[in-house]
């Protein structure tokens, strides 16, 4: 009996903090708007090469966002599932993230339940994708300009083909993705990655925290002065 309600206390528990963390997503303020991040991604996906596609996002993205951006962003290796991936991230936060993906050999897996829509548009090369939820057997394909949507919770097979550049934006509860990426980076013998990565992006914790705090400092002290 005991252990019954027990269990049934963490269930309730369980669901109590997933309805408050999906209240709080529902009424978030969101940094990036992704149409306009889709915008850039489609301009970025014309340039002629890869490397000038990953400079257009980069300088697309700080024509917007430069005070949330880091100041230097660099490569960093990505184990996402059996996916073998690097990722380029441009803006990470707790509730969102803006960044590009690539990988120079042919590389499959699944990328993973994610607690978050994303959106990617693929800049260079090829993505193909297989739904694990449906009961056809039918994949997709994307190229070079074309978009994708990978919703929250669900799940696919991806194939990223050699010399693939996608870029990529989300909305959700991402420290749920950390998780994903952790243990795949453990499990493949590469914590050293995991620490390297987060250690790179506390600073952009840092920067979008401090963002956050001065516009409530403002809000309120415009309505304390009366302009609102
Ligand atoms: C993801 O999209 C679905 C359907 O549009 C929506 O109901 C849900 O709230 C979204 N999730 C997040 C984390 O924004």
């Amino acid at each position: 009996m005991t252990l019954i309600s027990s269990k049934l206390r963490y269930l309730l528990l369980f669901y109590a903090a997933f309805q408050a963390i999906q209240y709080g997503l529902r009424w978030k303020h969101y940094d990036i708007s992704p149409k306009q991040f889709k915008g850039i991604a489609a301009k970025a996906a014309s340039a002629p090469t890869a490397s000038q596609s990953i400079s257009t996002l980069t300088s697309g993205m700080r024509s917007y966002y430069d005070p949330i951006m880091p100041r230097h962003i660099e490569w960093h290796a990505m184990q996402l599932g059996g996916l073998s991936l690097r990722i380029y991230p441009i803006i990470t936060a707790f509730t969102e993230f803006a960044a590009a993906f690539s990988t120079p050999f042919p590389t499959s897996g699944r990328a993973g339940f994610h607690w978050a829509n994303t959106t990617c548009t693929v800049l260079k090369g090829k993505v193909s994708r297989f739904n694990d939820g449906t009961q056809d057997d039918t994949s997709e394909a994307f190229s070079s300009g074309m978009a994708f949507r990978h919703g929250q919770f669900e799940s696919y097979v991806y194939n990223f083909e050699k010399d693939t550049f996608v870029a990529c934006y989300g909305r959700g509860f991402l420290p749920f993705s950390s998780t994903v990426h952790c243990t795949s980076g453990i499990s493949l013998g590469e914590p050293l990655s995991v620490v390297k990565f987060y250690m790179s992006q506390v600073q952009n914790y840092w920067n979008m925290a401090s963002q956050t705090a001065s516009r409530i400092f403002n809000h309120y002290k415009a309505r304390a002065t009366g302009e609102l």
